[in-house]
């Protein structure tokens, strides 16, 4: 063959098995850990090597995995009823007819395998004579997996499943990865020959390798080198394994590049997350999605955010937020509730027991306790006293709150949209705000305050209340001459 010939590469990635171990309504595969499906996982890494082809093979759940695994440099091929990891590179190789480089073959549940360990098998491979090369990996606990059965000399004499072994086979500690990289005619001509004389009734991908040696075509091994990275999910306990696994990695990944993560067992961060420099993460919080955090920001403890952009100095303290832009040098915090469309700007407060939705919030502007704002725009500089409430739903729409810059409002203040509050303009305590506010004026919507002297004397007698305020009342006189009863 010529060299030319043997650096070509397709991946296929096998995706199209049920799952059962799972006991899910969702395929396998789909399953997601550190905020991305197992098989998004898999094809990333593929991608990571330029292959010319990747296919995937699909069938359980076929639309589901198809959908998840859709993307223009993807060829989605479908199994038949035949069932087995061999009949599925079989039913991929139909789909690259012509082809004589090298098939790596993935599988769809070990999500875990880095670029550059198969970018090394890929390597060891070419490098040998051999017509396959299979991952392995020194486990402590087998138990699943495929035994790899060495010869004498070091090559591989075949793989034998956990349900097919021998006591002796069994006891062996050197798994099958389910990676592999084989020489694509080969790999052709001998999953004609495999049979489902096994266990499970199933065409076995790993009878290639015995069938290879019989044909007297060597195989080898490549160990990984670490054997974490070749775990692969079958069930619920490995699927939480390998996304505390990633976590870990992703997590040390960014303390590398300079971010404090105070404690990393309690510190979830998705793969798609980015954190600058000097970003401090406490603890219990999970950074997911595609959040973004910038220099210099304190995120945590007990902290969710989804899909965010933290701004650089920013402080997020005991929050849930999702799709929100939270300013640079803003603080957020204790207890608030961000929702989709909340953007916060720079040195802007959202405080305690405060929930936000489709709300922009201007620079320096000030949301600090115990209040509801939504569809509501607000200019910077604006203090909102505690307890706003925005009302901007009538049941049939939602309706804006327009406030303006330097407006101030009073405590426990109601919105009703649609209404604008002019700039620099103040409202009274408990005020309603049905009408809107001209620039610089002060809306007051409350009833002066009347107090009917002696009420409860005379509608409640013999109550505790009426007899301590006939006993006060004396006191009371007297203070009144100092000062106003305030109630
Ligand atoms: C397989 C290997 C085993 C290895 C282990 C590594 C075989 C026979 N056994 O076992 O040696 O140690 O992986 O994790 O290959 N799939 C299909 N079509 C099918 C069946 C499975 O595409 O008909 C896919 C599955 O979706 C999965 C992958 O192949 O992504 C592996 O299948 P699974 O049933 O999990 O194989 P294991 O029993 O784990
Ligand atoms: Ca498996």
């Amino acid at each position: 063959m010529s060299q030319n010939i043997e650096t070509r590469l397709a991946v296929v990635v096998l995706a199209a098995g049920q799952g059962t171990r799972m006991k899910s309504s969702l395929p396998k595969v789909l399953h997601p850990i550190g905020g991305r499906p197992l098989v998004g996982h898999v094809l990333d890494t593929a991608r990571a090597l330029a292959p010319e082809s990747v296919l995937v093979v699909v069938r359980h759940e076929r639309e589901r995995v198809a959908e998840a695994v859709g993307a223009a440099d993807v060829v989605v091929v479908d199994q038949d009823e035949i069932p087995g990891t061999g009949r599925a590179v079989e039913v991929a190789l139909t789909a690259l007819p012509d082809f004589e480089g090298d098939v790596l073959v993935l599988s769809g549940d070990v999500p875990l395998l880095e670029s550059e360990t198969l970018a090394a098998l890929i390597d060891a491979h070419r490098r040998s004579a051999a017509a396959a090369t299979v991952l392995s990996a020194v486990v402590a606990d087998a138990t699943g997996y495929g035994r790899v059965i060495r010869d004498a000399d070091g090559g591989v004499r075949r793989i034998v499943e956990q349900k097919d072994a021998s006591p002796d086979e069994a006891a062996v500690t050197e798994i099958n990865a389910g990676v592999y990289v084989f020489r694509a005619p080969l790999l052709r001509a001998q999953l004609a020959l495999v049979g489902t004389a096994n266990a499970q009734g199933e065409k076995y991908l790993t009878d290639v390798v015995a069938l290879l040696r019989n044909a007297g075509e060597r195989v080898a091994a490549a160990a990984a080198p670490d054997a974490g990275v070749a775990l692969g999910v079958n069930d619920r306990v490995q699927l939480a394994e390998a996304g505390r696994l990633l976590n870990a990695r992703t997590v040390r990944r960014w303390q590398l590049a300079g971010a404090t993560i105070v404690d990393p067992l309690t510190t979830w961060i998705d793969v798609d997350a980015t954190l600058a420099a000097d970003v401090t993460v406490l603890p219990n919080t999970q950074i997911l999605r595609a959040t973004t955090i910038a220099e210099g920001a304190v995120v945590g403890p007990d902290t969710t955010l989804v899909d965010c952009e933290v701004g650089a100095g920013a402080t997020v303290k005991r929050t849930d937020a999702t799709l929100a832009v939270i300013g640079a040098d803003a603080t957020v915090g204790p207890f608030s509730y961000l929702r989709p469309g909340t953007v916060l700007g720079a040195g802007g407060k959202i405080g305690t027991f405060v929930e936000t939705k489709n709300a922009t919030i201007g620079d320096g502007s000030k949301v600090p306790h115990l209040s509801y704002i939504g569809d509501t725009t607000i200019g910077v500089g604006v203090n909102l006293g505690a307890g706003a409430i925005t009302a901007n739903y009538d049941d049939i729409a939602k309706h804006r709150t327009e406030i303006g810059d330097h407006v101030h409002t009073g405590s426990h203040n109601v919105f009703v949209a649609p209404v604008r509050i002019g700039d620099g303009a103040k409202t009274g305590a408990g005020a309603v705000v049905r009408k809107d506010v001209p620039a610089g004026a002060l809306a007051l919507s409350v009833a002066p305050q009347r107090n009917v002297e002696g009420w409860v004397e005379t509608n409640r007698p013999g109550t505790e209340a009426a007899d301590v305020a006939a006993r006060s009342r004396p006191a009371q006189k007297a203070d009144d001459d100092a000062q106003e009863e305030d109630g």
